[in-house]
């Protein structure tokens, strides 16, 4: 009899990634996808730790999922209620104490184990236990990229492959080298392979993820290791990849070879998020980044030296424990220095657990408020300008998913702006087959003319196709 699972990813990219390992790893033992929490077997909280109050949040949610639960068992039917991630990771034993309609909790290192915690949690059911409790989350020394199953089908012609996971950097506010664990790379011939059967799939752009991706230094079949820019040109060879991004880079892994990557390799999209954080020196050295402000210009000049139309993009945080309105404006002046095409700006709020959160100089909620209502403008400001040049110009985009109105595919530009394109028109003279719906252009490469621009996506004109999809035109 075929289960259903329900999954709800928070966060970043990684987790999407983990939700669909999970999910085919459970293919085999007669689980398929449902959207809703009512409909599922098991319904599993794929959670991220990085924002404000991620504890409660997901706290909350259970306590939804729990009338659910009980709803269903007063039907007669059992549901698993499994938490995933990075808050189960940093909350495990507590999650277990306070949230008793929990079945299961999981680190994001033990994904691979989840049909054997079914199986126990099953069988403590079995033996007519109210509640059934597993819980796993420890770092072992095998990895769970050795056992999950591999991705078979994929949605869309833009496709996330992980590369690499946790980090050794240990930002004074960060969580992730303790919900992550230590700096992990793949082997180069499991990514170049895993890349392969994308290409097979239909997927025409790779972005490598990593939480440090660009520490990346993989084991090669010769016991040497190698770097990203070697990573990124094999998998430029393969066969029907034509686009390759990479996120998210530490200034200070920024290594020659990856910085030449961007000049070499074509596919080798002109975009990169390298995160500063703050743009004060006191500030750098407060946060444990590892690098100066002079460092970090030095490096953007470099990059812009061999790829003069790199985009930039960078995290920000504001009010870190200790900021002065001085290191405030170091760090509004280097946004003005370096113009980021696009950037994510953050509050400083404490994790616990992490060195900063126990710094007693905490800068006051009203004056972040404010910092980061300034910061956020200048950055708007730039990234409106950014949009604004390419108004008129011609750009290759990768048409990704369905827009809002009819006839409407919406893809990314090469500097990963949203472009919205309008398909009417263009249908009749340019697709292969006039009377095939406008969705026939789904996962094509299409060339666009830019006819509008707004502060967070642009709207463009069909003028050509690059390369037509065959099989996502659903
Ligand atoms: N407070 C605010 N922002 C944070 N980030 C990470 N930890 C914190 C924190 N404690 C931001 C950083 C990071 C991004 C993913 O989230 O800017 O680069
Ligand atoms: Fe966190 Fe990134 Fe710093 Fe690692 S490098 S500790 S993931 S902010």
């Amino acid at each position: 009899m075929s289960k259903k699972v329900f999954v709800k990813t928070y966060g970043c990219q990684m987790n999407v990634y983990d939700s669909n390992r999970m999910v085919n790893t459970l293919k085999p033992h007669g689980y398929e996808v449902t959207d809703t929490a009512d409909e599922a077997d098991l319904v599993i909280l794929n959670t991220c730790h990085i924002r404000e109050k991620a504890a409660e949040k997901v706290y909350s949610e259970i306590g939804r999922l729990k009338q659910t639960k009980m709803d269903k068992a007063a039907t007669g039917k059992d549901m698993y209620i499994a938490i995933a991630g990075c808050v189960a990771q940093a909350e495990g034993a507590e999650m277990m104490r306070r949230a008793p309609a929990v079945d299961m909790v999981l680190g994001p290192q033990t994904y691979h184990r989840l049909p054997e915690m079914l199986a126990s949690a099953a069988m403590q059911r079995a033996d007519g236990r109210t509640s059934s409790r597993v819980l796993d989350t420890e770092f072992p020394i095998d990895t769970k990229f050795d056992h999950l199953p591999e991705e078979s089908d994929f949605e869309s012609a833009a496709a996330f492959l992980t590369i690499q996971e946790g980090c050794d950097k240990f930002c004074a506010f960060c969580v992730v080298p303790y919900t992550r664990g230590a700096e992990y790379s793949r082997p180069v011939a499991d990514i170049i392979a895993e890349a392969k059967r994308m290409a097979a799939g239909g997927v025409i752009e790779i972005t490598l993820l990593g939480q440090n991706v660009n520490a990346y230094h993989g084991l090669l079949e010769n016991g040497e290791t190698a770097g990203l820019g070697f990573l990124i040109r094999e998998v430029a060879k393969i066969e029907g990849i034509s686009r390759i991004r990479y996120t998210t880079s530490h200034p200070r892994d920024m290594e020659e070879d990856l910085i030449l990557a961007h000049r070499d390799v074509p596919e080798c999209m002109p975009y990169l998020h390298l995160p500063v954080q703050s743009g004060s020196d006191n500030i750098l050295a407060a946060m444990n980044r590892k690098h100066t402000r002079d460092e970090y210009f030095t490096m953007i000049d470099r990059l812009r030296a061999v790829k003069p139309d790199l985009a930039l993009s960078s995290d920000f945080i504001v009010g870190f424990p200790g900021e002065t309105d001085e290191d405030f404006e170091a760090t509004l002046d280097l946004v003005r220095r370096v113009k980021y095409a696009q950037a994510y700006s953050f509050k400083y709020s404490a994790r616990p657990g992490t060195p900063a959160s126990t710094i007693e100089e905490q800068v006051p909620e009203d004056v972040k408020t404010e910092r980061l209502y300034r910061l956020q403008a200048l950055l708007n400001e730039h990234q409106q300008e950014f949009n604004e040049k390419t108004l008129g110009t011609e750009m290759d985009v990768l048409l990704e998913r369905e827009g809002k109105l009819p006839g409407q595919l919406i893809g990314r530009s090469p500097y990963l702006q949203a472009v919205h394109v309008d398909l009417t028109k263009a249908n009749n003279q340019l697709a292969a087959d006039a009377d095939k719906p406008y969705t026939h252009f789904m996962g094509s490469l299409v060339r666009v003319k830019i006819v509008e621009a707004g502060p967070n996506s642009l709207k463009g004109e069909l003028v050509g196709v690059l390369r037509q999809q065959v099989g996502h035109g659903h």
